[in-house]
């Protein structure tokens, strides 16, 4: 009579044969089902990828080109509004474009908007908004007197600051629309800002407070001051005797306009 092999016999007689490692020297793919893998082949022929497949990513998509195609304020924005070289985008809330006096000579420079702007779809809104809107009125301007904007228009998720990628892609819409607003005076609010568009590397503890040339495409220049940005100020409110005499200066500039 044939002896009735069960699993456990199976497995004390591949201990006893000295069996006793379950590993191979070679992985397998316990996975692998040949059936289907000759299936996928027949179905899908291989090919070359060709230059034109290649997938859009940022550093394929000229933001330079579409932000420059723009030529009011109303086209930049859509044209911001349809780019996708940037995934902050799919992040945020709203797009924050810009707010104040489109006709004015001041035009003021953040980094990116908070929760509150990135609610609401508008520059400084939130506590940095509002000790920027007791700044300017300081120095005898109120927020609708100037315009107001930002380098990156999407909300970074938890606030944090752009990545250089970031900050890359969003670079050529905030030139157009710094060209578009055409000011007079431009001010740099915090590091982000100053560093950026003055392609500096300092930080802005020695940026603040010095005049510099913005320099436009056409190469003509725009006086640029740095100042530090409320957020900092909220934290290290001893900072705030520099930060007077920055709006002094600024105020001192405009007169001379
Ligand atoms: N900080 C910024 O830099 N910009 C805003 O719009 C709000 C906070």
């Amino acid at each position: 009579m044939k002896e009735k092999i069960t699993s456990l016999k199976l497995s004390k007689w591949i201990v006893e044969s000295g069996q006793d490692e379950l590993l191979s020297e070679s992985p397998q793919n316990r996975f692998f089902d040949p059936d289907s893998e000759s299936k996928v082949l027949e179905v899908v022929p291989s090919r070359k990828i060709a230059p034109q497949d290649k997938i859009d990513s940022p550093k394929n998509i000229n933001s330079t080109e579409i932000a420059n195609m723009a030529s009011t304020l109303v086209e930049l924005r859509e044209s911001m509004i349809n780019y996708d070289g940037c995934s902050l985008k799919h992040t945020a809330m709203n797009i924050v474009f810009g707010d104040g006096d489109e006709k004015s000579d001041v035009m003021l420079i953040g980094e990116a908007p908070g929760a509150d702007e990135d609610r609401e779809g508008i520059p400084f809104v939130g506590l940095s908004g509002k000790l920027l809107n007791k700044m300017l009125s300081s120095v005898g301007l109120s927020r609708s007197e100037v315009y107001i904007t930002n380098i990156i228009p999407w909300r970074p998720p938890g606030n944090r600051q752009p990545t250089i990628q970031e900050t890359a892609a969003c670079l050529p819409f905030i030139q157009r629309h710094i060209e578009l607003i055409n000011p007079k005076v431009l001010i740099l609010v915090g590091g982000t800002a100053s560093k950026t568009l003055l392609v500096r590397k300092e930080g802005i503890m020695r940026l603040r407070g010095r005049w510099f040339d913005y320099q436009k495409s056409d190469k003509t220049v725009i006086p640029a001051l740095s100042i530090f940005h409320p957020a900092f100020l909220l934290r290290s409110p001893a900072q705030k005797v520099n930060a007077w005499k920055d709006l002094l200066a600024i105020r001192s500039r405009l007169k001379n306009l």
